[in-house]
């Protein structure tokens, strides 16, 4: 398949793939296309790529400065980015620092609740299954991922919690939740995907006023507006 004249080896929800340069690279392009429910409501959101890729980019940029490796290699254009070719682990994991969303609604805790301790959970990355949540011996009776990979994705994960914790912090943001999603590059483990607010749940500080895809999964308007307002806070840090 070609689009602009270029092979897309992958077309997402939200992103498209497309050959790299060389064989160890490819070209991630944002697209402003926002989904939820497993893409049953689907809308175009002005300035969302370019948002999101801004957001991520600068948050890729804090990580690797802070010894986490991820595939970014450079930024082409306000939209585009090239990466290091990973192999996906088709496992999510997520991490949790509040109770909200889908943990509220499955084990009935109010939204904004203290937790005793950080969760972490892994889904299975298969859209056509709806992301099932997948725990470790399943994962690798399945051959996804070993027992070494998981605790290594899971080690890498809560370090990027602290960190992602604390810039946030700083610019007025409460990090309720969060995914990640890791590849295989080079014999090493690295973060692969996106970190923006499609990816997260931030919620200001004082207010608890939601900044990221709630807004659009529960039509509170503002989508485009929220995800500016968290990158004019990054950028000042
Ligand atoms: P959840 O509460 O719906 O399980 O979502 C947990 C976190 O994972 C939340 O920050 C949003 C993010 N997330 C994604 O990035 N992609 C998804 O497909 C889903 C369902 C959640
Ligand atoms: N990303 C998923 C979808 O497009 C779910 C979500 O983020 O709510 O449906």
């Amino acid at each position: 398949m070609e689009k602009n004249g270029k092979e897309v080896m992958y077309e997402g929800k939200s992103k498209v793939i497309y050959a790299g340069p060389d064989e160890k690279s490819v070209v991630i392009f944002y697209k402003d296309t926002a989904t939820a429910f497993n893409g049953e409501k689907k809308e175009d959101l002005n300035d969302k790529g370019k948002l999101n890729a801004a957001i991520s980019n600068l948050l890729y940029d804090y990580l690797s400065q802070n010894g986490i490796e991820t595939h970014l290699i450079e930024v082409i254009d306000e939209t585009k980015v090239l990466a290091k070719k990973a192999e996906i682990v088709m496992v999510e994991v997520i991490v949790r620092n509040v109770a909200a969303g889908s943990f509220s609604k499955k084990y009935g805790v109010a939204e904004g609740s203290k937790l005793n301790n950080i969760v972490a959970e892994f889904s299975l990355k298969d859209d056509e299954l709806g992301d099932p949540m997948i725990n470790i011996s399943q994962i690798t009776a399945l051959g996804i991922a070993t027992k070494e990979e998981l605790k290594e994705m899971e080690e890498k994960t809560l370090r990027i919690n602290d960190l992602l914790s604390e810039l946030f912090r700083k610019v007025g943001i409460k990090l309720v939740d969060f995914k990640l999603e890791f590849g295989r590059f080079d014999g090493k483990l690295i973060l692969c995907d996106e970190i923006s607010p499609d990816s997260c749940r931030l919620w200001d500080l004082e207010t608890n006023e939601k900044l990221d895809k709630d807004r659009f999964r529960r039509n509170m308007g503002n989508v485009p507006e929220s995800y500016q307002e968290v990158l004019t806070r990054l950028l000042n840090v």
